[in-house]
């Protein structure tokens, strides 16, 4: 009988592609673990994804700023199910001021959110995956790190192109033993909460004037791209990372 694999997905109690992705591997037959920085809400996620998909998800409180407490969720999640197999750095942070204005706060909250965090989850990943011999990382970045462009914002941009050089010397030093990691950059992903942000227009716009395939994004699309990279048909695909945006942004 194969091992079920066990799953944890940061920032995955919100309503874009964290919450999504969390539902897929769950679909997929892997046991997820939904943290969040929100903590009741990763406790409702937990039961409402492990209603619909029947698998075993649980909800663990995660603010991936805080190194000690993903230390501690890394920890537990591994003794806990005796292993840790996919790791998804979703958790994101963005605030568009330009450089001569922006606020030392919001430079490093980005740098904090977009990037430390992304390294404090695979710093305590990590020795767990050497150890059980394979692992699978996928970090979630941004079209915002290659587009030459105001509209992503400087301290989001920086961040996110350096979650790419951080998952490609990652890959090459963890390649022998099992493990891969990719990095995924999706162009603008429509959810209920940027919904409240921008009128409908702009989507509109977005859809019709940017999109090679009419349309925005839907996390769902995001999440099956991550659920490919964690399977094992990816085998061979590592230190990559994978544009996702309807040709907004084609990357080669
Ligand atoms: N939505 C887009 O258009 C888009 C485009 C490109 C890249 N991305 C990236 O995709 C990822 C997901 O974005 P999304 O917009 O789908 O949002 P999401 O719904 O997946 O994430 C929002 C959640 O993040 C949680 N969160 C915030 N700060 C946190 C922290 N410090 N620790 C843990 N959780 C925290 C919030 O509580 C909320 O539940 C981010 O990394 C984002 O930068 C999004």
């Amino acid at each position: 009988m194969t091992k079920t694999r066990t799953a944890l997905v940061t920032a995955a109690a919100g309503v874009g592609i964290g919450s999504a992705i969390a539902s897929q591997l769950a679909a997929d037959g892997m046991r997820v673990v939904v943290t969040d920085a929100h903590e009741r809400r990763c406790q409702e996620y937990a039961e409402r994804i492990a209603g619909e998909t029947g698998a075993e998800v649980i909800g663990m409180h995660l603010d991936v700023t805080d190194a000690k407490r993903v230390e501690t969720v890394m920890n537990e999640v591994a003794e806990r199910f005796g292993s840790l197999d996919v790791l998804v750095n979703n958790a994101g942070f963005n605030k568009i001021e330009p450089v001569s204005e922006m606020s030392l706060e919001t430079w490093h909250k980005s740098l904090d959110i977009d990037l430390n965090g992304t390294f404090y989850a695979m710093r305590f990943a990590l020795p767990y995956m050497i150890r059980q011999g394979g692992g699978n990382i996928i970090n979630i970045s941004s079209i915002g790190a290659w587009e030459c462009s105001v509209e992503h914002g400087s301290a989001y941009a920086a961040a996110k192109a350096a979650v790419m050089a951080l998952t490609r010397v990652a890959a090459a030093e963890n390649g022998k033993h099992g493990i891969r990691v990719n990095a995924v950059a999706p162009g603008l992903i429509y959810n209920d909460f940027l919904r409240k942000i921008y009128p409908k227009e702009f989507f509109d716009g977005y859809a019709q004037n940017r999109s090679f395939v009419g349309r925005v994004g839907e996390p769902q699309d995001v999440a099956n791209l991550v659920s490919f990279l964690a399977s094992d048909k990816a085998g061979y695909i590592t230190g990559e990372t994978y544009g996702i945006s309807g040709g907004v942004f084609p990357h080669a």
